[in-house]
C-alpha cells in the first residue's frame, strides 16, 4: 500500500477537522507527519493533542512529507502552495485558494474602502504563479472545497452525468453567524468577507456542477463568463438594531453578499451568503434542470431532529455547527464529516495523491472560484454592473 506523508500548516479549526480525516482514510497508508503553526504555542498544544511531529515552519517540513495540507488563514496560502510545488510536494488547500490582503505591512489597510480591480489584477496574478508552480512542477493538487464533496452534491454529479442533464439555473448559500477564527472578519487576514469566507462554497459547487455538465455533453467543462454582485454591510447600518445574538465586531468586511453568475452557455447560478442568520449554519446547493430538479442538502440535513425542553442538559452534547442555543428543537448533526463532505474529500486527495490522479476538486477550480468571487467584488463597486470573469 502507498504511503502518503502529510503535513499540516495551520493549528486551528481546519487542521482538526482534516488530521481527523486523515486517520480515517482507507486504501492508502496515510501519515499525518508533522503539523505547524504561526504560534509555538499553539503548534506545540496541536502537537500534543493528536499525536503529530511540530515544525517551526511549512519550509521546515517538506522534506519529511509528500503532501502539504494548508489550513492557515487566507493570507498565509500562496506562499505555502508556492514553496510546496517548488519543492516538488503535492498540496492541499483549503478555501479560498488565495486573495488579495493589502500593501504588506499596512495595517490602516480597509479592505472594504479600497478600490477594487487593482485587486482583482493582483489576486490574478498571484493565481498564475500558483498555477505556473504547481503545473511546470507536476505536483498533486486538491483544492479543498468540501460541498464539491458532500453526499448530496455528488449524487447530483452522478444524475448530470448519466442523464446528458442541461443545468438551466442553480442557486445556492452558504450563511452562519460569523466565524470562529479570530482574524476572520479582518480584509487582510481573510482577503474579503462573506462572499470570500462563505460564498466560495456554494459558488465552488455551482461551478462545478456546470463543469460536470460540460465534460458529460461536450468533452470540456462550461466555465463562468460573467458575474453581477452586490454586498452590504448590514450590522453596520446606522439603524441596525443589535439584540445581541447576531456577531457583529467585523473590521472592514461585507456581513451579505450575492452573486449572479452567467456561464458562457448562457445559464445562470445566484449565490446567497451572510453572516446574519441565526438558528445554525444554512448551506444548501438546487439544481432546476431541463430534466431533473435536486434540492442538494448540506446543512442542515434531515438525518436528525432533537426537541430539549431545557439548554443545560445538552450542555456535552454537540449538534451542528454555529447552533446558538441548545433548546427546543434542533436538526442534529450526526456526522458532519460525512454530509459536509470533508472526510469523501480527504479521501479522494489521498487516493489521487497516491495513484497520481486528478481529484473531483482540483486546481481549476480552485482558479475559476477565486478569479469569479473578485470579479464579484469589482461588480459589487460598480453597484451590481455585469463583469468579466478572468480567464486563466
Ligand atoms: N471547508 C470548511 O468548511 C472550512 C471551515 C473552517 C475553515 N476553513 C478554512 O481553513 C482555513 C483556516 O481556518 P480556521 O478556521 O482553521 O482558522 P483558525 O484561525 O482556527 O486557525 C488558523 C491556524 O493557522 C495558524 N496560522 C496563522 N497564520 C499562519 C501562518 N502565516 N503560517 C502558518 N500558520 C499560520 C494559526 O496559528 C492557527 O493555528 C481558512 O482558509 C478557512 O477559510 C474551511
Amino acid at each position: 500500500m502507498k504511503k502518503i506523508r502529510v503535513g499540516i500548516v495551520g493549528a486551528g479549526f481546519a487542521g482538526r477537522f482534516h488530521t481527523e480525516c486523515l486517520r480515517r482514510v482507507y486504501g492508502v497508508d496515510v501519515v499525518v507527519a508533522g503539523v505547524t503553526a504561526r504560534r509555538a504555542e499553539s503548534r506545540e498544544a496541536f502537537g500534543r493533542a493528536h499525536g503529530v511531529p511540530v515544525f517551526e515552519s511549512a519550509e521546515s517540513m517538506l522534506d519529511h512529507i509528500d503532501v502539504l495540507d494548508v489550513c492557515s488563514p487566507p493570507y498565509a496560502h500562496a506562499d505555502a502552495i508556492l514553496a510546496a510545488a517548488h519543492a516538488g510536494k503535492g498540496v492541499i488547500c483549503e478555501k479560498p485558494l488565495t486573495g488579495y490582503f493589502g500593501p504588506p505591512g499596512d495595517d490602516s489597510f480597509h479592505g472594504n474602502r479600497a478600490d477594487k480591480e487593482p485587486m482583482m489584477d493582483a489576486v490574478a496574478d498571484v493565481m498564475r504563479r500558483i498555477a505556473d508552480a504547481v503545473r511546470q512542477n507536476g505536483v498533486f493538487f486538491g483544492y479543498a472545497e468540501n460541498f464539491i464533496y458532500a453526499p448530496s452534491v455528488q449524487k447530483e454529479r452522478e444524475i448530470v452525468e448519466k442523464t446528458k442533464a442541461q443545468i438551466l439555473r442553480m442557486s445556492g448559500e452558504e450563511s452562519h453567524n460569523g466565524s470562529a477564527s479570530p482574524v476572520y472578519g479582518i480584509w487582510k487576514f481573510a482577503g474579503g468577507g462573506s462572499l470570500i469566507g462563505k460564498g466560495v462554497h456554494p459558488l465552488g459547487a455551482i461551478l462545478y456542477l456546470k463543469r460536470i455538465e460540460g465534460l458529460a455533453t461536450l468533452g470540456r467543462p462550461i466555465r463562468p463568463a460573467t458575474v453581477s454582485a452586490r454586498t452590504h454591510e448590514i450590522t453596520r447600518l446606522p439603524g441596525y438594531r443589535d439584540a445581541g445574538f447576531i456577531r457583529t465586531d467585523y473590521r472592514d468586511i461585507e456581513d451579505y453578499g450575492m452573486i449572479h453568475v452567467v456561464f458562457e452557455d448562457g445559464t445562470v447560478g445566484d449565490v446567497v451568503t451572510s453572516e446574519l442568520v441565526l438558528g445554525g449554519i444554512y448551506d444548501y446547493v438546487e439544481v432546476f434542470a431541463n430534466n431533473h430538479r435536486t434540492r442538494c442538502l448540506i446543512s442542515p440535513t434531515e438525518l436528525a431532529h432533537t426537541y430539549n425542553p431545557r439548554g443545560a442538559q445538552f450542555k456535552d452534547i454537540y449538534l451542528i455547527e454555529k447552533t446558538s442555543t441548545q433548546e427546543g428543537w434542533s436538526t442534529a448533526a450526526p456526522d458532519e464529516n460525512f454530509t459536509m463532505g470533508y472526510q469523501a474529500e480527504i479521501q479522494d486527495f489521498m487516493a489521487c495523491a497516491a495513484a497520481g490522479t486528478s481529484p473531483q476538486s482540483g486546481l481549476d477550480l480552485a482558479l475559476d472560484t477565486t478569479a469569479t468571487t473578485y470579479a464579484a467584488y469589482v461588480s459589487a463597486q460598480r453597484k451590481g454592473a455585469e463583469t468579466d470573469v478572468p480567464r486563466l
